[in-house]
């Protein structure tokens, strides 16, 4: 037994009577200390069981801090709200990736290589109009990231801090690009190349709905809220999409793979869907005066209340009040979602309603996102595509400091075996004896 102080964790193996100090380090207990509580020398070493990594530290990471207690989150240290209200997309990622906001040097370097790598291949888009008429922009999107480690060969060389850099900038200027086409595709519309002399979120916007004008001509406050949606979705710490990127990256992938299996965690209706399903649940409910008995509903267990609860927030979700806010600005433009006053009513009704105040459910980040995307005149099938194109700097901050992070290795996790031992195999010439058929390996 090794005297690890005050700061350890004293566990006594009742099965043997032996006891172990184990070290305790920021608040976590290595789950390899485990392995050496054994009931032999020969047996195999404790283990946890923890479906869902509820309660599993995967990594040590510096890019994203939640206390969901709170209702706080922070990139890189810097309160969402702040930067939401101050700063850009671009400006954001920057410091996601880079771990510090940069000099205005830095930034215009930055916005620079990112609007110069905006284009795509040629053969991109053609395999893009491979796709069926009706391929969820999703699938598309989540193909054509994985497609690009074949244009881009190089960057399986994920030692190169310099190549490292390059496939960066290339995903988070091309996201937008592939993401309007998908959509594009989605409408038999033609696919509209980048403008480089429009911001990031403008050339996005212009890319998505530019028709014969020679320049596509958004109007500020649209931009400025898409950005800001951009910049509420750009990171969450260890959620199912990143610990994806993390996961197939561990195994030393190039980052384009990586990515695209987070864009496949993303696509389930677990993580990146709920906004759509707000919206459905808004248009059923239909008017005012439904909402009691809809909550009597969801009280009873009936259904949930889509958009309120969260795994990590016990508390306001910081991102939707911004979003709230974000609403009034873009809805001045586009004229008010009649879905709106629904949901205030909802919330307000639900925040006063002894239920949802016993269980801490509060409106999370998807409660108002859908009814902007829809003032956008996006389909629910784009929602999630945004989200991506949102996400794509986290999952690479969190990529990158993976890759470079010695404590890692690739991800294998074990399992606890319920399965049979040692059966004997039985042809199947003598299972199958009797029967008409075919010997399995014999044609
Ligand atoms: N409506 C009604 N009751 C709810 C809701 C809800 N939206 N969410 C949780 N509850 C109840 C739940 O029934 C349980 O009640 P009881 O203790 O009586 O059994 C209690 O609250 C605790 O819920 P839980 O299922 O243990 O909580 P969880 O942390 O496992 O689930 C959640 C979190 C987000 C899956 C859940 O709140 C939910 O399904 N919400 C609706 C879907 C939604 O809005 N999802 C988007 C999440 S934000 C996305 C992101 O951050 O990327």
């Amino acid at each position: 037994m090794t005297d690890t102080g005050d700061n350890s964790l004293t566990v006594r193996d009742n099965r043997t009577g032996k006891e172990y100090q184990i070290p305790i380090t920021d608040g976590a207990i290595k789950a390899a200390e485990l392995g050496q509580i054994k009931v032999a020398d020969d047996a195999p070493g404790l283990s946890t069981y923890d479906p869902g990594f509820t309660n599993t530290a995967s990594c040590r990471s510096s890019v994203t801090y939640i206390d969901g207690e709170k209702g706080i989150l922070e990139y890189r240290g810097y309160p969402i709200e702040q930067l939401a209200e101050k700063s850009s997309f671009l400006e954001v990622a920057y410091l996601l990736i880079h771990g510090a906001l940069p000099t205005k040097e830095q930034y215009d370097t930055w916005v620079h290589e990112i609007t110069h790598h905006t284009f795509l291949h040629e053969n991109v888009k053609t395999f893009m109009q491979g796709f069926r008429y009706d391929a969820h922009p999703m699938g598309m999107l989540m193909a054509s990231v994985g497609a690009l480690s074949t244009f881009y060969p190089e960057s399986n060389n994920i030692a190169d801090a310099d190549n490292r850099h390059m496939q960066i900038v290339r995903m988070i200027a091309k996201m937008p690009t592939l993401g309007a086409w998908a959509f594009r595709h989605a409408q038999g519309k033609p696919y509209v190349y980048p403008d480089n002399e429009l911001s990031y979120t403008e050339n996005f916007l212009a890319m998505l709905f530019k028709m014969s004008e020679p320049k596509f001509d958004a109007d500020p406050r649209l931009v400025k809220a898409l950005d800001v949606l951009f910049i509420l979705h750009a990171d969450h710490e260890q959620n199912c999409s990143t610990n994806a990127v993390r996961s197939v990256g561990s195994s030393q992938v190039d980052p384009y793979s990586s990515v695209a299996a987070g864009i496949g965690a993303l696509y389930g209706p677990l993580h990146g869907g709920a906004n759509e399903a707000v919206l459905r649940m808004l248009r059923r409910i239909g008017s005012k005066e439904n909402i009691p008995s809809f909550i009597e509903g969801v009280k009873n267990g009936n259904e949930k209340l889509m958009g309120f609860g969260h795994r990590v927030y016990k508390n306001y979700d910081p991102r939707a009040k911004i979003i709230k806010k974000a609403c009034d600005d873009v809805f001045e433009v586009t004229g008010v979602n009649p879905l709106l006053e629904i949901a205030q009513e909802l919330e307000k009704i639900a925040l006063e309603d002894e239920y949802f105040v016993k269980r801490k459910l509060y409106p999370n980040v998807d409660f108002y996102s859908g009814l902007i995307y829809e003032a956008f005149q996006f389909p629910p099938e784009m929602f999630t595509v945004l989200f991506a194109i949102g996400r794509t700097p986290g999952w690479l901050a969190q990529w990158l400091e993976l890759v470079q992070d010695k404590d890692q290795k690739i991800a294998r996790p074990k399992q606890i075996y319920t399965g049979d031992r040692t059966l004997d195999f039985v042809p199947a010439s003598e299972r199958w004896a009797g029967s008409a058929g075919i010997t399995p390996g014999i044609s």
